[in-house]
């Protein structure tokens, strides 16, 4: 009832804005974008066309990020048009000319490369419509605004799971299967990882036997790289960085069949539930925990300053700053603190969410969740 309500006073108020052609520089009451400001009516302020990348590098996308950007955008009072490119670079541009020629308020780009990414914000931009860098910034790109995590911090996170899993054997081996080479969160991710390992390999605390960046991130060329390395290696690892729980997955399969897996340690990232899962049956060690929430509620909130034309409460909105060394700018950023996870407190991405018990509490792995209160 309540809610209806102020839905109802809602539609009236910017109706009433929309006929005082006062709408496109207005400051929103509730300051900065302030979620906690009465709700605007469902569409009432123009659609935002959202792109994502792609459905087989993680279960993010389809499952935490399309869902939590068509709450956060329909809470901000839009209609959402959220597609997905499947991987398909030709996709990714003709979504884009369809909702621009639709003449979508703002795109929300996560890209499958920053290439796309550049091209797609800069026909926006020539058209009128603002854009926003969401999870990828696009280097060489034009976006004004990036909303993601702290990237680097995520890398440092990995480093840090790897290098406690091999605190008691020093010496251990190290093969290191990153991300998509034209994906900038891949090179922040390395970054952050390399803080942390390169004074332990320069100490020969630890022994890198190969670093192996993995084309558009697929999970089967991840094994099968892996494969090749550890053969190469004598059939031996002592601990894997892979840099998603997609590709920590290829990694165990692997592990698996040569009887290895749940003696080497494998990092992840994204906590999916398949991830969660391989960390209660010890085949990975840890994964980072990214509140995709919180991503998309601050995609939408700059959406919302955008298109009212509000510069200002985006920058407010926007305290952070990313570097785009291609393009040698620096990018007004939201970033988001992720957060480590391991067998400890798998529970926190429940408890929060994010993945519900039945998605991952099952077979073996049933019990390792109820001695851990996790239901
Ligand atoms: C995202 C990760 C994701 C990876 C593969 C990265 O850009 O930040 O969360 O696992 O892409 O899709």
């Amino acid at each position: 009832m309540r809610t209806k309500t102020l839905t109802l006073l809602a539609v009236a108020a910017s109706a009433s804005m929309i006929l005082a052609g006062c709408g496109a520089n207005s400051t929103p009451s509730g300051g900065t974008g302030d979620s906690a400001s009465a709700p605007a009516p469902s569409g009432a302020n123009g659609t935002v066309g959202v792109i994502l990348p792609e459905t087989a590098t993680s279960a993010r996308w389809e499952g935490f990020d399309k869902p939590m950007l068509q709450t956060a955008l329909t809470a901000e009072g839009f209609s959402v048009d959220i597609q997905n490119a499947q991987g398909d670079v030709q996709k990714f541009s003709t979504l884009a000319d369809g909702m621009i020629a639709k003449g979508v308020k703002v795109l929300i780009i996560a890209a499958i490369n920053g290439e796309v990414g550049g091209a797609v914000a800069a026909k926006a931009k020539a058209a009128g419509i603002p854009t926003i860098d969401y999870d990828r910034l696009n280097l060489g790109g034009s976006s004004d605004y990036y909303v993601s995590f702290d990237n680097e911090k995520v890398g440092a996170l990995q480093g840090q799971g790897l290098a406690t899993a091999l605190k008691d054997k020093p010496g251990a081996t190290v093969i290191e299967i990153e991300g998509a080479p034209t994906d900038n969160n891949a090179t922040l991710f390395y970054n952050g990882q390399q803080t942390v390992l390169k004074p332990l390999y320069a100490a020969g605390t630890l022994k890198l036997i190969r670093s192996q960046p993995i084309d558009d991130w697929d999970n089967q060329t991840g094994g099968q790289a892996f494969e090749q390395i550890l053969t190469g290696a004598g059939g031996t690892v002592g601990g894997v960085v892979a840099a998603n729980d997609g590709l920590a997955g290829a990694v165990i399969t692997v592990l698996k069949k040569n009887g290895l897996n749940g003696k080497v340690p494998v990092t992840g990232q994204d906590a999916t539930a398949d991830g969660l899962a391989a960390i209660l049956s010890g085949d990975q060690y840890m994964t980072v925990f990214k509140p995709i929430k919180q991503e998309a509620e601050g995609a939408a909130k700059l959406a919302s300053a955008l298109a009212k034309g509000d510069k200002a409460a985006a920058d407010a909105l926007a305290t952070a700053v990313s570097k785009d060394p291609k393009g040698n700018r620096d990018v007004k950023s939201i970033l988001l603190q992720p957060q480590l996870i391991t067998k400890d407190n798998v529970k926190t991405v429940v408890t929060e969410g994010y993945v519900k018990a039945t998605e991952f509490c099952t077979g073996a792995v049933a019990a390792v969740c109820t001695s851990l209160g996790i239901s």
